[in-house]
């Protein structure tokens, strides 16, 4: 992303996650060290530090680590230094991968970040204890954070909550109608998606606002600004997941048609009423797309209905209400363009 000649002194958004990755690298590392090798291998490999033999592959397939730059600039934005929230940091990127590691497992998705996720690489059995051996080490390491402490685990605990619950709706959801009064709506799929997404998000920079002592009318604010940032994310995820490159996306195109998950773009699609989103119903009413032809024919009817355009329209409201919500609360000024920077970057992967 270029700024403009009024933010020249505004780094990009990959500068800003590359700074924030360096920073967390020593606390990651040091975390993933403490769990049982078996475990860390796993993790390690999920990371993107090392192949299934356990050989390091430096920059691998590295998550662009948002979280973690989420919860070092809630601290910097409430005037603390970034490193007062690196245990945040290490404990939403654990949380993170943990539940992309049970992720792949529900949704039986082999691919991730162009590599065979972990369950494909290692088996079921082994991904599961690998996201539990995550999960529990994000809570006692920031259980062990001096000051703060109880208010950050509470934070994370409500956020594991959430995006429990959202998986939840998420996987029952692809058994509910696409039409007719079990359909699901629009509510439903907002509570769903800032559940499984925007709650570790909004966690992420809450938790860097709590680590960094913050009032708690600012944590609130942050805690909403990164769910909105959620919404818009879980938007462009959902995009992608029909019209993605997966050499870009390192995911197989067309997984959620197959599953009949239910994604804003083809609801979106469906609620229009145009022909093609008579058609749209039809077709999925009759049986789940199986093949690749059925699935095209699918992804074409729903952009056809409008399905695609609605999406960005949904993720662009929730960039302006993200962006609104560090408006209206008192941050300094250099993090709160970072955020915005890294904000604008996050909505923009498909707009
Ligand atoms: C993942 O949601 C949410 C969590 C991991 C909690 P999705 O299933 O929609 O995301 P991808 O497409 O597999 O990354
Ligand atoms: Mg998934
Ligand atoms: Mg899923």
């Amino acid at each position: 992303m270029q700024g403009t000649v009024e933010d020249v002194d505004v780094p990009s958004a990959s500068d800003v996650l590359r700074r924030c990755r360096e920073l967390v690298r020593p606390a990651l590392v040091d975390a993933v060290g403490r769990l049982h090798p078996w475990t860390g291998e796993m993790a390690a490999y999920s990371l993107g530090w090392s192949d299934t033999a356990g050989t390091p592959e430096p920059g691998g397939s590295e998550g662009k680590g948002v979280r973690q730059a989420l919860a070092l600039l809630g601290a910097e934005a409430v005037g603390a230094d970034a490193a007062c929230a690196v245990p945040g940091a290490v404990a939403v990127e654990l949380v993170h991968t943990f539940s992309l590691l049970h992720d792949d497992v529900m949704d039986a998705d082999t691919l991730r970040r162009r590599r065979p996720a972990v369950w494909k690489a290692y088996g079921t059995g082994p991904a599961v204890l690998a996201g539990d051996a995550l999960l529990a080490r994000a809570v006692t390491g920031l259980a062990e954070t001096p000051g703060h402490h109880a208010a950050a685990v509470r934070r994370l605990c409500d956020a594991l909550n959430d995006l429990v619950a959202g998986q939840a709706e998420d996987l029952r959801f692809e058994h509910r109608p696409w039409d007719g009064p079990g359909a699901v709506g629009p509510e439903e799929y907002r509570s769903m998606a800032e559940g499984k997404t925007g709650a570790l998000l909004g966690c992420a920079l809450a938790l860097g606002a709590v680590l960094g002592g913050a009032p708690e009318p600012t944590v609130a604010a942050l805690d909403r600004a990164g769910r909105h940032l959620g919404l818009a994310f879980q938007a462009v995820d959902d995009i992608l997941g029909i019209w993605g490159d997966p050499a870009t996306t390192g995911k197989p195109v067309h997984a959620d048609l197959h599953r009949g998950k239910k994604t804003h773009p083809v609801l979106a699609a469906l609620a229009g009423g145009s022909r093609a989103a008579r058609e749209l119903g039809t077709l999925l009413a009759s049986a789940r797309p199986t093949d690749a032809a059925a699935a095209e024919r699918v992804a074409s009817l729903v952009e056809e209905a409008g399905g695609r355009a609605a999406t960005r329209g949904e993720a662009r409201r929730h960039l302006d209400a993200a962006r609104d919500a560090l408006r209206a609360t008192p941050l300094t000024r250099t993090a709160a363009r970072e955020l915005d920077v890294l904000f604008a970057g996050l909505a923009d992967r498909v707009m």
